[in-house]
């Protein structure tokens, strides 16, 4: 039985650095490159969403803190209010990072646990209905 409040936080330091982390947002913004729904609420240059993503990701799941050091509070739900976010934008999002999740073979073991951060993180952020 896993009784561990925040099994989340545990994946960084069993995973044991950042690499993982890199090569799922590479993987996650493989999709989004080519997501009609999804690509034109990104900027024409990723680096920026992709390196605000993996600080993120890496400060989540328990690594070093420089997504707040950089960025402040996350406030997720208030940094994605200018974005239309419906049920097929977050079917969307869910749907390229499942597939970003499969092809990071680091992330395996705790492929059940980030799942399920996922979707109740995405269905948080749905802002605007169907
Ligand atoms: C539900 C569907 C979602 C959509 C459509 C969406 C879309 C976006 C967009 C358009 C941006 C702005 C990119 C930029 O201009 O830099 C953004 C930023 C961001 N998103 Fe999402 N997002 C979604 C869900 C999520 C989820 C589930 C997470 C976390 C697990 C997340 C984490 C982030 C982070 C960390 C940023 C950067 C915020 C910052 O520091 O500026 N997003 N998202």
């Amino acid at each position: 039985m896993n009784i561990d409040p925040d099994p989340v936080s545990n994946i960084y330091p069993a995973v044991g650095g950042d690499e993982a982390f890199y090569q799922l947002v590479e993987e996650f913004y493989k999709g989004v490159e080519s997501d009609p729904l999804l690509r034109p609420l990104y900027p024409k240059d990723l680096a920026e969403p992709k390196r605000s993503l993996a600080l993120f990701m890496i400060q989540r799941t328990g690594g070093p803190g420089t997504y707040s050091q950089e960025r402040g509070h996350p406030r997720m739900r208030a940094r994605h209010l200018p974005f239309r976010i419906t049920t097929k934008e977050r079917d969307a999002w869910m749907r390229n990072m499942e597939a970003a999740l499969d092809a990071v073979p680091a992330l395996h073991p705790h492929r059940a646990t980030l799942q399920e951060f996922f979707d109740n993180f995405s269905t948080f952020m749905i802002n605007t209905p169907d």
